[in-house]
């Protein structure tokens, strides 16, 4: 039974039945809510203003999943029956690149016209008594006056949304790309993606078929090759041709269409809130999803749905706008970040242009993080299985029987081979006396390392006692000190076929502070010992003032380094690793945050890279040349004004030319106010920054939760290793958990441990 919907018209309690409810815009977010509201309750009366006619109608095809189907039929069964009868399904995907066509099925989709769509929400609208004006554009005085609920559905460049502007707060972003929306007179067999290059740079296509003779067939390209292209200069209609003329082969013979087509740049619409007032904003009017996802269309009826039961389900306006925008809130605020980050692919996909088709096609499948390596080998096995050939093969493991999964394919950095890619990452203890690694260094690092991680790194070790973070820090700045790491490396040795890294650090700023657990950074109460930094700035207002290093300091610091690394080939580590990130020594220099110094060692990238990489150097030259040096950067600082990709791929190129094997691609904690945005795999997208565009080799780590991510990672091409913090602290047996799980038995399993060996 509906609840009677009551509203406030000029301070009067309006009698249910009385109420008026405009809506602007006659898109499938205008029509679909109110045909759901009137089926709902035949009470109130609902209008729908368009401003073009019936049939007039933008664009091509849209598409929808299977689970938004389900949402239709359970709102509307007749909406869903007419729209399902005019459905073109496909459930594969195909990726045409460098002359190959990489097929991957199981996916699930249909498409339809959208004159279709728009002419059955029409259609169903009439039958259950809405009253529809065409060709009538309200402006916002207009659309604001007179009603008791007024439905914004008038699309991306919403005028009520501007009009209230201060109200809703909209935030809204260009994207980098240029596209234009076409058709084509051919209908694919499959969602198609078209990469083409020509001289001008990389175009990509979106198709899809939508009815029995016609695709959606959508261009993108990057700024610069657009305006390379001249299709800035040129009218729509050149700009067609030269579509038609670069995917001539795609189209086989096919005519490209236009439909008031034009290149624009995506507009991302946000809004701080999607009402006010009796206002309330839907669709892409609210909130736009790019293209990419297609998911525009679902959004804007998904909105409808939750609005109409809104209103059916409360007394009045202002508690059903709320209860609407709770309802939609999360989900698209989801499904935006989703779309933001699939966008982002193709907005740099020239960055992907050396990738084989199949790795190229891997990379655009699990563009936005939801579609994973295990999902797609259950949505089509021989894909994976074709991928995960692929880059065993790529790595010099082709051919052996049966094939490893992407985490269990082994890598070689110089003379060091590392069995398979996961990392133990580097973790702080805090168990140490004056640096001296103990027992609990034993255990924790031993018991990582027989859980079957292919390199187990010891936490961050100071290079001298002044450049320890907190008094039980460990170090590697006395003699003695090799002893206690020796006794883990051979346990790590002798009993696993893990390799064991060292990462060798000054805490700079973040030094002289509290146990991890007695309060992260905060200045010990007494005990202090001097620190340094590139630059006199306390961490915190209340944090001891370091000393902005002199040439002296710098020098000691160096030979500190040195010895550290002597040190720590005598201990019997694999491997080394430099840490030049997390707002330690010598990241205070790479940061502008932290870096004001106006002498060489400040101002420029070149400058501020300067000191850390003459420690590197001189770390590198300590080492021998057989055994691998991996760098630990932060590649954002989270902060307005801090480092950016053009600094982090600066610092990478200079890494990789003085002799650094892998770059440890982490983010942040330079700065305390920095505003981190977590999510999984959250700084992955800058290891396949540094990994693509300078072509070194990568580790990966933050939120990296399963082995499926794992895969998904390496497989895709967006790092080379894969380091797991957190998730080892629970699970040391990660990898042999992994490894039972994805039924691998070519991983090591202690002697000890063999009567729990999966057969
Ligand atoms: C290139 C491209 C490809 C896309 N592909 C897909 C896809 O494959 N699948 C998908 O689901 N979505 C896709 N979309 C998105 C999709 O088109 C929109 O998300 C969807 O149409 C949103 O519906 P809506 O009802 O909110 O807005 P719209 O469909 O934009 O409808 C708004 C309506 O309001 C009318 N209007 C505006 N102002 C006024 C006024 N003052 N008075 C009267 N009428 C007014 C307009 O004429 C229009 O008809 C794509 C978008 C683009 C740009
Ligand atoms: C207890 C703890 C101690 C850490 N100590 C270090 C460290 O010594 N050096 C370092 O570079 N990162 C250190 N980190 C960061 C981790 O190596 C890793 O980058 C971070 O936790 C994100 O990975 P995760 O999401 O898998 O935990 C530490 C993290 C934790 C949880």
């Amino acid at each position: 039974m509906p609840v009677s919907f009551t509203a406030s018209r000029g301070g009067a309690a309006v009698r249910c039945g009385d109420v008026k409810i405009r809506v602007i815009g006659g898109g499938p977010g205008g029509l679909y809510f109110a045909l759901l509201l009137r089926k709902s309750t035949a009470e109130h009366e609902i209008e729908v203003f368009e401003r073009n006619r019936p049939d007039d109608t933008f664009g091509w095809g849209v598409v929808f999943s299977d689970e938004t189907l389900g949402n239709f039929l359970h709102a509307d069964p007749a909406t869903h029956e007419r729209i399902t009868d005019g459905f073109v399904h496909w459930d594969r995907i195909d990726t045409h690149v460098k002359g190959e066509v990489i097929r991957s099925g199981g996916h699930g989709f249909s498409g339809i016209a959208r004159r279709r769509l728009l002419q059955i929400l029409q259609e169903r609208c009439r039958e259950l008594g809405v009253a529809l004006h065409f060709e009538r554009e309200l402006s916002p005085e207009e659309a604001l006056a007179g009603a008791d609920l007024i439905v914004a559905a008038d699309g991306v460049n919403s005028r009520i949304r501007t009009a209230m502007a201060d109200q809703f707060r909209p935030d809204i972003a260009i994207g980098k790309a240029k596209f234009i929306w076409l058709g084509a007179d051919r209908a694919f067999d499959a969602f198609k993606f078209f990469i083409r290059t020509d001289d001008a740079g990389m175009f990509q296509v979106h198709a899809y078929p939508f009815d029995a003779e016609h695709s959606t067939f959508i261009v993108e390209t990057d700024e610069a090759t657009w305006r390379r292209a001249g299709l800035d200069r040129m009218p729509v209609a050149d700009g067609v041709a030269y579509c038609e003329k670069l995917f001539a082969p795609e189209l086989d013979g096919a005519r490209l269409l236009v439909n008031k087509s034009e290149w624009i740049g995506f507009r991302r619409v946000k809004n701080a809130t999607w009402h006010a007032d009796n206002v309330v904003l839907i669709g892409d009017a609210a909130h736009t999803a790019h293209f990419s996802i297609g998911s525009g269309t679902k959004l804007a009826m998904e909105d409808s749905i939750a609005l109409a039961e809104a209103v059916r389900d409360h007394r009045d306006v202002t508690s059903a706008l709320r209860a609407y925008q709770e309802a939609r809130w999360l989900d698209v605020a989801k499904l935006q970040r989703t779309a933001e980050t699939s966008q982002a692919w193709f907005e740099n996909i020239s960055r992907y242009r050396d990738l084989a088709p199949t790795q190229f096609a891997m990379s655009l499948m699990s563009r936005s993080k939801r579609v994973t390596h295990a999902n797609l080998r259950m949505r089509d096995p021989a894909f994976v299985d074709r991928v995960d050939r692929w880059y065993a093969a790529s790595q010099g493991h082709g051919g052996s029987a049966p094939t490893p999964p992407p985490m269990f394919v082994p890598l070689t950095l110089r003379e060091l081979v590392l069995e398979n890619r996961v990392v133990v990452s580097p973790m702080c203890q805090y168990s140490a006396q004056d640096g001296q690694p103990d027992d609990w260094h034993l255990v924790h690092l031993g018991s990582r390392a027989v859980g079957g991680a292919g390199l187990v790194m010891a936490e961050m070790t100071d290079v001298s006692r002044d450049g320890r973070i907190s008094p039980g820090c460990a170090g590697i700045y006395r003699d003695d000190h090799v002893a206690g790491w020796r006794r883990v490396t051979e346990f790590v040795h002798r009993n696993s076929k893990a390799k064991i890294g060292l990462q060798l650090g000054h805490a700079g700023r973040k030094g002289s502070t509290k146990l991890m657990w007695e309060g992260i950074d905060q200045p010990l109460p007494a005990g202090n010992w001097p620190i340094l930094s590139a630059s006199a700035i306390p961490y915190y207002g209340h944090s001891q003032v370091p000393r902005a290093m002199t040439r002296a300091d710098m020098d000691d610091v160096r030979a500190d380094y040195v010895r550290a690394t002597e040190r720590a080939i005598e201990a019997g580590f694999d491997l080394l690793e430099v840490h030049m990130a997390h707002g330690y020594l010598l990241a205070s220099f790479l940061s502008p945050l932290t870096n004001r110094r106006t002498d060489d060692y400040g101002g420029s990238i070149e400058n501020r890279m300067r000191y850390p990489l003459e420690v590197f150097a001189a770390v590198r030259a300590a080492w021998p040349a057989e055994r691998p040096i991996s760098v630990r950067i932060s590649a954002t600082d989270w902060m307005p004004g801090g480092i950016e990709d053009a600094d982090v791929l600066a610092i990478a190129r200079a890494l990789k030319a003085a002799g650094c094997d892998v770059v440890d691609v982490s983010t942040g904690q330079t700065v305390p106010e920095a505003q981190p945005v977590y999510g999984r795999m959250f700084q992955t997208p800058w290891s396949d920054l540094v990994r693509h565009e300078v072509g070194i080799r990568t580790i990966t780590v933050g939120n990296v939760q399963d082995w499926d991510q794992v895969n998904t990672i390496l497989a895709s091409g967006r790092a080379d290793l894969v380091a797991l913090a957190r998730p080892h602290l629970f699970d040391p047996y990660f990898t042999l958990h992994a490894a039972a799980e994805q039924g691998w038995g070519g991983v090591h399993w202690p002697v000890q441990y063999l009567p729990a060996k999966p057969r």
